[in-house]
């Protein structure tokens, strides 16, 4: 390592330090610890779903019967136990051996990102897109393109074209109850992009956390689940079990599996084993089919609530989409506003979001906003949106502008901006002026 010069510290940080940038929901959640606030903003599960009860005996049982392998170095690849358990959960024949166990399916972008990535390679996601990836991706400096989607996801026509004068070592892809949108891509454009990403070659990296919490009806067969050999399939027990326990997994095809698992290695030797053996004994004699449906239950009611409270107080020009799923309400503010201008009046009025811009990977739209519906109660769910919708009244009458939406205009070519049901889309109205800290 070579020292500077010119500055008193010794540290000379590398070219990919520079890319990686504090996390614009983690800087806000600290905004929203502050008493009072009600935050719409993390996207973190309800603690009510946590089976804390199940832990602790699953824990007991794993430290009575088997301490000395749950606490000792394991196998990098996951423990057997589990990576049959998840094979056995998904909706496709999956053997085991494809299951590699990760350290949350963050940990699981992360390890695609490392043995996919070259510097300037050009990799394509959803608009906007999970905030997440786009951090985990970053380092590796690759080209990172939106692709057009619209209400049902990717634009495959669009795709099509974006994918034929470049190719792409990857498209990021959602299909269920996506963050941020919470949108979910229907059967026909799953079938349409299936067949698309096969015919131009184009691997596609399927991320599934919200995939089991569906409210009406479940979602259509994962992508992965139509072309095992195109599709790397991430998933995760955070939002069905508790994301403190940072356990995930990623199903990979032959071809690409042995490396992922030299980068985890490289990561982190292996994910807690102990970890490992007390979602075993948890999840033994079918529990999850037991508890998801009670968190399905709950996240409804919450989402019904938003809906409801959305309804009674937004002012004209507000729009928003309406999730079958997941966790997530996507809004669009009346023309003429900036959601992270918003963002410091509302947090004043004691309620906070996520400006939507921060998930754009390109030409972001400023009035867009992510709100989380699971985090808050009910109670907290109506308070806080009638506060939201005080200060967005406020900020439109003192804008003087006419709470009227405006009609959408063109599309700049190749450029994608995604309007969830409901939405139209402005892309005059890019955020390119909202400053560093929500570039990610
Ligand atoms: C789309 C998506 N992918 C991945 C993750 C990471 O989840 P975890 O690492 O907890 O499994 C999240 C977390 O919220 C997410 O929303």
């Amino acid at each position: 390592m070579t020292t500077s010069q010119n500055s008193s510290s010794p540290w000379v940080l590398a070219e990919r330090a520079a890319l990686m940038n504090p996390s614009v929901i983690r800087e806000i959640l600290k905004v929203t610890e502050r008493p009072g606030i009600i935050s719409f903003a993390g996207g973190l599960p309800s603690p009510k779903t946590f089976p804390v009860a199940e832990f602790a005996a699953a824990c007991a049982k794993v430290l009575r019967d088997d301490a000395s392998a749950a606490l000792q170095y394991a196998a990098s690849e996951g423990l057997g136990s589990l990576r049959e358990m998840v094979a056995q959960m998904l909706p496709w024949n999956v053997d085991p051996a494809q299951v590699l166990i990760t350290t949350g399916s963050q940990q699981g972008l992360d390890l695609v990102g490392k043995i996919l990535i070259d510097k300037d390679s050009r990799v394509l996601v959803e608009t906007p897109t999970y905030l997440g990836a786009l951090q985990a991706f970053a380092p590796m400096q690759p080209k990172i393109q939106g692709v057009t989607c619209d209400d049902s996801g990717v634009d495959v026509a669009a795709l099509r074209e974006t994918v034929r004068t470049e190719s792409a070592r990857f498209l990021y892809v959602l299909p269920n109850f996506q963050n941020p949108t919470g949108r979910t891509m229907p059967e026909s454009s799953r079938a349409r992009l299936s067949q698309a990403a096969g015919e131009l070659g184009l691997p596609l990296l399927e991320d599934n956390p919200y995939g089991d919490l569906w409210f009406d009806a479940p979602p259509p067969l994962p992508l992965t689940a139509r072309n095992p050999e195109g599709c790397i399939y991430l998933g995760s027990f955070s939002k069905v079990l508790a994301p403190g326990l940072r356990l995930g997994f990623v199903v990979a095809p032959k071809a690409i599996y042995a490396k992922l698992l030299q980068a985890k290695q490289a990561a982190d030797l292996h994910t807690p084993g102990f970890n490992q053996r007390v979602v075993v004994e948890v999840m033994r004699d079918g529990f999850l089919q037991r508890h998801v449906p009670t968190i399905r239950a709950l996240y409804k009611s919450q989402r019904d609530a938003m809906l409801e409270a959305m309804k009674q107080h937004m002012p004209a020009g507000v729009e928003w989409n309406t999730p079958s799923g997941g966790m997530f309400l996507w809004v669009r503010l009346p023309q003429g506003m900036s959601a992270v201008e918003l963002l410091p009046k509302a947090v004043d009025k004691g309620v906070a979001f996520v400006p939507g811009a921060a998930f754009y990977a390109d030409h972001a739209d400023a009035r867009t906003l992510r709100l989380s519906f699971v985090t808050a109660s009910v109670e907290q769910i109506h308070a806080g949106i009638e506060a939201l919708a005080k200060t967005i009244s406020e900020n439109l009458e003192f804008l003087g502008s006419a709470p009227k939406f405006a009609e959408p205009s063109a599309r700049p070519q190749g450029v994608a901006l995604c309007a969830a049901a409901k939405l139209g889309s402005d892309p005059d109205n890019s955020a390119s002026e909202l400053g560093p800290q929500l570039d990610s």
